[in-house]
């Protein structure tokens, strides 16, 4: 589940699927969608705050929800959908705290966000080829922006681990935070809603840039996305996950 809070301007969201280590299924999808497009046009909500569990950020989208798509022509309208077209059309700072394992999406989001706070068991993978699959999110076209062609092929297409330290070396996180990383974002989240919103927005605005070329890019993964749902080597790195669990 998604746990929702206001507080001093911040919507706090945290991932609370402790059980499956915070895999996003489409309830939480939804929920985050939502509390994000609730952003855009809620003048109370000044900044958003994506945080996970200690040891635990997200281990990505659940591999058992992504078995149901195979087979099928598209993602159409689906949870994950309106959540990565969120994320492209959100309004508001978005801060976030990773406290452990961030995978997949949970590596892809981070793209998004304007400050990434995480400590040092924090550890970023994005295995999309290991499973048949490519990077989302717009990932393909902001991880080569943000860290530089060849560590966006290390994480993205190799699938390697980032520590936080060389997360933040890639320029993919701002700070390492030795001790409560969640108060550090928050301290941060504040801050960010105490300042005056209308130059906020511009700022930030500004600093983005035009997002049409993002939103393309978004668009054109989830098409590849989606007919790779269905490819034999990634059904078969799907069920090998499943079988493994069960086994
Ligand atoms: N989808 C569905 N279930 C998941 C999951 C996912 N992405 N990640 C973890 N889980 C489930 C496990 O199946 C297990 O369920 P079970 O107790 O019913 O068997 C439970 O969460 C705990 O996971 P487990 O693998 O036992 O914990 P771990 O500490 O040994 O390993 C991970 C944690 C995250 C490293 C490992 O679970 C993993 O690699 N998950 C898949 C990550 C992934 O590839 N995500 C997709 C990216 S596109």
């Amino acid at each position: 589940m998604i746990r929702k809070s206001l507080e001093d301007g911040v919507q706090t969201l945290r991932l609370d699927r402790p059980e499956k280590k915070n895999a996003l299924t489409g309830q939480m999808y939804n929920d985050l969608a939502e509390a994000l497009e609730a952003g855009n046009t809620d003048a109370d909500i000044r900044c958003h705050l994506i945080c996970g569990l200690p040891e635990v950020f997200t281990a990505g989208n659940d591999i058992g929800d992504f078995l149901q798509y195979a087979g099928k022509t598209g993602l159409g309208e689906t949870p994950v959908v309106r959540f990565l077209r969120a994320l492209v059309r959100n309004e508001k700072p978005l801060v976030a705290s990773v406290d452990g394992i961030a995978i997949g999406v949970g590596t892809t989001l981070l793209m998004h966000c304007d400050m990434v706070f995480a400590s040092p068991r924090a550890l970023i993978r994005s295995p999309f080829v290991d499973l048949g699959l490519v990077p989302e999110a717009g990932s393909s076209l902001l991880g080569p922006q943000i860290m530089g062609p060849a560590r966006a092929f290390e994480l993205l297409c190799l699938g390697n681990a980032f520590s936080a330290e060389k997360a933040e070396q890639a320029g993919l996180v701002n700070e390492v935070v030795e001790g409560d990383v969640d108060a550090a974002a928050l301290a941060c989240a504040k801050e960010i809603a105490a300042k005056p919103p209308e130059a906020m927005a511009l700022s930030r605005k500004l600093l983005r840039g035009d997002t049409a070329r993002l939103s393309e890019r978004v668009e054109e993964e989830i098409r590849i996305f989606a007919s790779r749902l269905s490819a034999p080597e990634t059904i078969a790195a799907f069920q090998a996950f499943m079988t493994k669990k069960k086994a």
